[in-house]
Parts: C-alpha cells; structure tokens; sequence
C-alpha cells in the first residue's frame, strides 16, 4: 500500500467508520458466541477458540494500516497501560509500549522490580504491589520469574492483567504474534507444518502447543533431551487434540516444515529474575541449529520465525535467506498488541 494509501486508511479509521466497523464486529461476535475480551485477563492460550485467534487478526488487520504509517491514532486516548516487569525484556515491554502510544493511550510502570518496594527490602507481595497498580491504569501487562506470578495477580487486580512471560510457564502475547505473522505471510495457519527447535521447556513453546489444538496443524517437536516438555505437558496436548510428534535431528524434519520455529537451546534461566551470561557459554549442537547449509533443504515457501533475542541457534547468516520472517514477526508484536490492548480495554468487544 502507498503511503497515500495508509493516511486514507488512518482517516478511515479515525472516522465515524470505525464506529460502524464496531457494531458491525460486535453483532459478529454475538452471532458466533464468542467471549468478549473486554476486561479480560490474558493469561494463557489454553483456553483460546479458534474465533477468539481469528477475531483478535481481524482487529490487528484494521490496526495494522497505522503502525506501517508510523501514524498515532486516539482510540485510548482516554486509557492507560502498566508495564510491571520483573524480569528483563526488549521486545515485549517496548512493544506494548509501543502499541499503547500508537493508540493515542498512555503507559506507566517499571522495567526493573529492584527499583519498586517488590524488589527492596520490603519484597512487596503481587497482591499488595497489584492493588497499588490497578490505580494507576486499565491494565496491567506483567512479565515475572515465578511462572504463575500474572495468575496470582489477578486474582487480586479489578484491572486486567495480560502475561508477558511468566517463568517456564506460558508467553501468550508472543505466540499471538507468531500466530498471526503465519497468517499474513502464508494465508493460513491451517494445514501448516511446524517444526518448533530449542528448548520445549520454554514458556513460547507451551503457548504454542496450547494455540495449534485450536488449528489443523502439526506440532514436530524437536528439542535435547534434557529439554524436553514434560509428560504431564503432552497428556494435556492429547487432551486437547493438538497433533503432535517428535523428530531428532533438524536434518530429517526440516524438508517437511512449513513453519521452522526457532527457539533457543542455549539460554538464560527463566526461572531467575536475571541471569547474566557466564565466561563460558555453550554452542548449540547442529542437530538443533538453522544455518544457510540446512535451509537447503527446507520448502521455498517456508517461513522461518524465531520470538528473539538468539543465541547461535539460528545463525546471522540466514538473515538475507527469503524464508527468514523474524524482523515481520517483530514487527506484527507491534500490531498484535495493539489488536490485544484495544480489545481488553473495551475499544472493539
Ligand atoms: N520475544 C521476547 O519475549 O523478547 P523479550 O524477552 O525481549 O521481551
């Protein structure tokens, strides 16, 4: 779209349409049963349904016009973000930051808990540190060691709470994005491989284990042993009919693979509220490793994305390959979470 284009779109938008747009999605919504989102806490994709992931690409699609314009709409204009994160962060903190200023909203919080009473020698509890947030905004979106920490949250916030990665456990907002970037890029997220790398103990991976029972896709799992998902984690995806399997070396798997879903091996704690990186640091073994020598293999019209920071799992070689979406994919954290804050706060049911 030229830039003309966009600042139509933008204006459109920005204009009684939208109001139209809005009642028009409402009644859809009703229509299809779906749960609202406003108000909602989002903590996990365990729960999602298939239309609740269509209907949050639908609102990021109408977003999507005024973050390729560098443009700032009003639409929470009137709202508020939190940011709590207790543990580092680049790209989700800023890119809810960036969603809630592309939005015309206003954001405050911290990015580092030792500054707050959390982190001093009062070790303030999540309930009592979450009654103080919820008057300082509409929402909160939380990053925390303790897997579990935005549950606990919310059960004490009347303000939703949204995970930004909760230790080991789930990083939904993340996987919203990978999602969603699958879709724009390949038409579908039905009917696609996915070969997830790294370490399946990660909170991205749970996430996406949970998000494709909800699609007509394979989960290919491949991953050392020692950081394989749990039993308990495979029961629930039988339960609930995400189609799974394991392969062992990136070479027998990727020729197959729609989605090369790199994660990493190599990598911090999440279970520490930071983790600096040692003298020593580990190499990935090339069972587990994207390089331009194994992409030979892989289908032309595959996607490579990976959720970021990396290590040497996925090598700054691939980077020019066409197969490489990863700077797409950061790009749609913007978009997402624009579609997501904007619908928590009550801006589209
Ligand atoms: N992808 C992701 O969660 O990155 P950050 O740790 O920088 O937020």
């Amino acid at each position: 779209m030229v830039v003309g284009d966009v600042t139509r779109c933008y204006e459109d938008f920005a204009s009684a349409t939208h109001n139209q747009e809005k009642r028009a999605l409402n009644k859809t919504q009703e229509e299809a049963g779906m749960r609202s989102f406003a108000g909602r806490d989002i903590l996990s994709l365990k729960d999602f349904e298939h239309n609740e992931f269509m209907h949050i690409f639908e609102i990021a699609d109408r977003l999507e016009p005024i973050a390729r314009g560098r443009r700032n709409s009003d639409l929470l204009k009137e709202k508020i973000l939190v940011t709590a994160f207790y543990q580092p962060s680049t790209r989700t903190r800023l890119a809810h930051e960036a969603a809630m200023h592309r939005l015309g909203g206003h954001v405050n919080g911290f990015a580092d808990a030792k500054m707050t009473r959390a982190g001093d020698f009062y070790q303030e509890s999540i309930k009592d540190t979450v009654h103080m947030l919820e008057f300082y905004g509409d929402a909160i979106v939380m990053r925390h060691f303790q897997q579990g920490a935005p549950q606990e949250a919310a059960k004490w916030s009347s303000i939703p709470i949204i995970n930004g990665g909760d230790g080991w456990g789930e990083h939904p907002t993340q996987v919203l994005t990978d999602l969603y970037t699958v879709q724009r890029e390949l038409g579908d997220v039905n009917g696609k491989s996915f070969l997830a790398i790294g370490d399946h103990r990660m909170r991205t991976m749970h996430s996406l284990g949970y998000a494709l029972s909800q699609f007509d896709a394979e989960f290919v799992i491949l991953t050392p042993p020692d950081e394989a998902p749990t039993e308990e984690f495979l029961a629930e995806l039988d339960d609930k009919g995400t189609n799974w399997r394991v392969v062992d070396h990136v070479k027998d798997a990727i020729a197959d693979a729609d989605v090369i879903y790199v994660e990493p091996v190599v990598q911090a704690n999440y279970a520490t509220g930071r983790d600096e990186r040692g003298e020593e640091v580990a190499r990935t073994p090339s069972a587990y490793q994207i390089t331009r020598e194994v992409m030979k293999k892989a289908k032309g019209s595959a996607i490579i994305l990976h959720s970021l920071p990396r290590m040497d799992e996925l090598l700054p070689e691939v980077d020019k390959l066409r197969q490489a979406r990863y700077w797409e994919e950061a790009y749609n954290g913007v978009v997402m979470r624009m579609a997501l804050i904007s619908l928590v706060m009550g801006a589209w049911q």
